[in-house]
């Protein structure tokens, strides 16, 4: 009896262990509150050894640091494949120790890029199957391994990066064609507790949030923003049209070409999840903190000495507390059509660097950046954001905290 029992159990745990991805897949997202990276957990291989990797939304593949991996079913992509093609893979790479997962011959060429290290590794692509912690699964995944060495500046207990960039081979692309799914993913970065990424739908949650979405479209810059890439491609990172910035209202004067892209593939607004805090070209940012700066000295808000890397900070004591945090002037991006845009209120633009002291969590991001705008992680915290490649738009949910919602209630 006992053992028709186990045996029973065996079978239902085989059975649970074999669902694979067809209603997409759902998996957490965590904050690391000392370098506010984000990550998720996965599992893979056949051992199924966890893997916390870091969400990098402009990353074309998932790479992990492979250094203690083991697993029985990899599968090296192999040089001059159909595959291979597929994952732009440059070059064929092999390799003079035992065989292992990081370690073959003939392998399609991978160049994994560490952004907290700025560094450009020559790997191989290999596959093998990554399951969500509800296990749920998706076999034949593509991945390319890391020594421990390139992999220091990841939040402390992640060992990856997750990219999640308009790529063949990343992880919402892989379930939507493996699995017959729509290519859209939607991501909902915590402030505290579990927040939520989903690939292969839209949203998974039955939230009315979802009927409050603000859509936008997402534009191609034609130039590649890769650290490596081959001449001609696009960007496979996620830009939007920000045509101004709007401080309580009122527009900054700043010229239009800084948030349109030009032939060179300059300028223009990306939505990046590696930024910690928004980075604006200098010409933007000036008017910008001055303009809210004045602001806020209208509201009766006090500033004190910056505290780097911001440049306005104010007394805490001086800002009264909201729904919405902090109460401050609200900051909109404007977008394409009549009287859009997106809304950043206090929990989203002020970062208390301690006790007494809040920044405008936004910084400089210099004279000649690639892109003008980039905004970063912070100031898209508990607002559900939902990327749908099929018809290239982005729905943004602004602020879950003027519905009284957070990504982890929600
Ligand atoms: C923001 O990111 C920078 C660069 O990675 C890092 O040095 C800094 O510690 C981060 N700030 C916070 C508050 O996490
Ligand atoms: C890999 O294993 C070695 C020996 O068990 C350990 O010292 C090291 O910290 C591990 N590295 C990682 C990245 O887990
Ligand atoms: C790769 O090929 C070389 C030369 O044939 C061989 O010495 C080496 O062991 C192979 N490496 C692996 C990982 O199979
Ligand atoms: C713009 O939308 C806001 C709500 O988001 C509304 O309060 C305001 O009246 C609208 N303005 C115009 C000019 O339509
Ligand atoms: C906000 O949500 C919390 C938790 O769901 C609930 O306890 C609280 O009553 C809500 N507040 C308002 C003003 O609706």
């Amino acid at each position: 009896m006992a053992s028709s029992l186990n045996l029973f159990l065996f079978f239902l745990a085989i059975l649970i262990s074999t669902s694979y991805a067809q209603n997409g897949l759902n998996l957490p997202i965590r904050k690391d509150a000392t370098t506010l990276q984000y990550y998720t957990t996965i599992e893979m291989g056949s051992t199924r050894a966890t893997v916390n990797a870091v969400i990098d939304l402009g990353a074309q593949f998932f790479w992990f640091d492979c250094d203690n991996y083991s697993s029985s079913s990899y599968v090296p992509i192999p040089c001059d494949s159909q595959k291979c093609e597929l994952a732009k893979g440059i070059g064929c790479v092999g390799c003079n120790m035992p065989p292992r997962p990081g370690c073959t011959n003939n392998t399609c060429g991978a160049s994994a890029y560490n952004p907290f290290q700025r560094v450009l590794v020559s790997q191989g692509f290999e596959e093998d199957t990554l399951y969500s912690k509800d296990h749920v699964k998706v076999p034949q995944f593509p991945y390319a391994c890391m020594n421990t060495r390139f992999s220091e500046g990841l939040a402390s207990g992640t060992s990856g990066i997750l990219g999640l960039a308009r790529t063949e081979i990343s992880l919402h692309k892989q379930v939507a064609n493996k699995f017959n799914l729509p290519d859209k993913f939607s991501l909902c970065l915590p402030s505290s507790g579990l927040g939520k990424l989903y690939v292969g739908g839209g949203s998974s949650s039955k939230s009315d949030v979802l009927k409050s979405l603000i859509s936008t479209p997402l534009i191609v810059n034609p130039v590649s923003t890769a650290p490596a890439y081959t001449v001609g491609d696009p960007s496979d990172e996620y830009f939007i049209n920000v045509q101004s910035i709007r401080v309580n209202g009122q527009p900054l004067s700043v010229k239009s070409s800084y948030f349109t892209i030009d032939k060179n593939g300059v300028g223009g607004t990306k939505i990046s999840t590696i930024n910690n805090f928004t980075a604006l070209h200098s010409s933007i940012y000036k008017p910008f903190t001055r303009a809210f700066v004045k602001a806020a000295s209208d509201m009766k808000i006090r500033s004190v000495d910056a505290v780097a890397p911001f440049r306005a900070c104010f007394s805490s004591s001086t800002i009264s507390t909201t729904v919405t945090g902090p109460s401050v002037p609200t900051i909109e991006l404007v977008l394409p059509g009549n009287n859009v845009s997106w809304k950043i209120y206090g929990a989203n633009s002020m970062f208390a660097v301690n006790k007494n002291v809040i920044c405008l969590a936004f910084v400089d991001g210099g004279s000649s950046p690639r892109t003008s705008i980039v905004i970063g992680a912070y100031q898209f915290e508990d607002n559900l954001l939902e990327f749908d490649l099929v018809s290239s738009q982005l729905r943004f949910s602004s602020s879950l905290l003027v519905q009284n919602k957070t990504c982890s209630r929600l």
